[in-house]
Parts: C-alpha cells; structure tokens; sequence
C-alpha cells in the first residue's frame, strides 16, 4: 500500500533534476545541440557515443576479434572511460589517455556500430551511463536513451535529417579537421552506419512513443537549439534559469 514519503525523502524526490534524452542517426546534429543545451540550462552533456566509440578503439588496439561477444563484453567492463574538460575543451579519457581525436576517424566510426550491436558491451556502458546521470541534471545524447537507457527521462527529443545532409554535415566537419574526405563516400557511410544501427537486434534506434520528434534538415542549430530550450522550459521553468 503506498504511505507519504517522509519529509525528507520528497524534498530529495523534489530536488532531482531532469534528464534530457536526445536520441537520433548518426550526423543529426545531437552532439553540438546536447552540449549548448546543457550549456543554457546549466546541466551537464553525456555523449554516450563516444563511450561506444572508446570500446571499438579499446578492441581495435588490442586485436580483440568484433565478431566475439564475450571479449568485447570483457574489455568493455575492464576500461576506464572519463570526459574531463580542459583548455581544448571536452575530452575522452581512455584508461587515462585522451582519445578525443583518435574515436573520430571513419574507421573507428565504422568498428564502433559493430561493437555497438554486442549486448555485453550495451549492458556494461548502460550500467556506467546510469550511474553517471543518476543525479539528474543531465543532458544524454545516443540512439537508445529515451528508450532503454533513461526510459522515464522527463524530455525526449529525437532528431532527424536526409541522409544527404547528415553526410553534407559529416563531411564539413571531417574537411575541417583537415582529414582527406570525399562527400559521396561520406554519405555512404552515414547510410550504412543508419542500417547497422536501426537493424540491430540488441537496443535498435528507434524513437520513443513520448519523443519530441524534430526534424533538421532545413534549420540551423540556433533554430533546433531554440525549439529545443522552448520545450523544456515550458515544461520546467525553474531550470536553467538560475
Ligand atoms: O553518436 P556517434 O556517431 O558518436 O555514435 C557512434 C556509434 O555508436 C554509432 O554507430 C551508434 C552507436 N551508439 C549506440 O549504439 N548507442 C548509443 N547510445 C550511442 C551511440
């Protein structure tokens, strides 16, 4: 029978923060819009894509096979995956070492959806992201956190744009980093990182029934920033406003 929480339980339930859950395809623009959102409500960013990205680099470097699940399960719950913020601004920390630039290349981008689908590694980073956000105050970006990871976050968005122009995006980006990149082969692989993600069995990509859907393709990041603030703050106008 439920009975009133002692005073000093429900201020704790009062005092937690929400989760923001931005999920969507690869190239969407979830990264930049999770971090200034953050920024404007003053929580913090979780790019759990980059947590499967250390994994891939982790098996990549120690010649562990992607087709052996309980390797990759092994060293996925062996290593030691921070963000920590510096003058270059937010950095992954593999077991110590900064692996910011190196989870970016195609190639690790490419081996990250195949870790990605192993169910070892999805409980082991789930387990770690929860941990994480258990706070509150908290924005998440990925393709399975208002659906498996934080299935009761108070703010769902999921993002979406062409493959075309999540390629267009891929592409600027990667040029800008002075990485030898062509725009067919570009979109090309966006295509088939959407399949292998959207086709996997464990943790698909998939929009959450009470997701905000938003669809970029034609806006700037001010215009899906601004959507986005609108939202939350409608629904909670006491955060980010301090
Ligand atoms: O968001 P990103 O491009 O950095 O993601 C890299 C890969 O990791 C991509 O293939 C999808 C996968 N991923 C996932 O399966 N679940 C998440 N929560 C985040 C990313």
């Amino acid at each position: 029978m439920a009975s009133a929480a002692p005073e000093q339980e429900r201020s704790v339930i009062r005092a937690r923060r929400p989760i923001v859950a931005i999920d969507g395809p690869s190239g969407v623009g979830k990264s930049t819009l999770s971090k200034l959102l953050a920024r404007e409500l003053g929580f913090v960013n979780l790019d759990t894509g980059a947590m499967y990205r250390a994994v891939a680099l982790a098996a990549s470097r120690r010649g562990v096979d992607p087709e052996d699940d309980v390797a990759l399960g092994r060293l996925a719950a062996g290593i030691v995956i921070d963000f920590v913020r510096n003058a270059g601004g937010e950095r992954v920390l593999l077991d110590g070492e900064d692996v910011s630039a190196a989870i970016r290349t195609p190639e690790i981008s490419l081996l990250t959806s195949k870790v990605s689908a192993c169910a070892a590694v999805r409980e082991a980073l789930v387990r770690r992201q929860r941990e994480l956000c258990a706070r509150g105050g908290f924005v998440l970006e990925g393709r399975d956190i208002g659906t498996v990871v934080f299935p009761d976050a108070e703010i769902k968005f999921f993002l979406v744009a062409s493959p075309e122009e999540r390629g267009r995006r891929r592409f600027l980006e990667l040029q800008a980093k002075g990485t030898p990149v062509d725009l067919a082969r570009t979109i090309a692989e966006v295509e088939a990182r959407d399949q292998a993600d959207s086709r996997r069995s464990h943790s698909p990509l998939r929009q959450a029934d009470d997701a905000v859907a938003i669809d970029t393709t034609a806006m700037g990041i001010e215009q899906v920033l601004a959507a986005m603030l609108a939202l939350v703050r409608k629904r909670y106008p006491g955060d980010g406003e301090e």
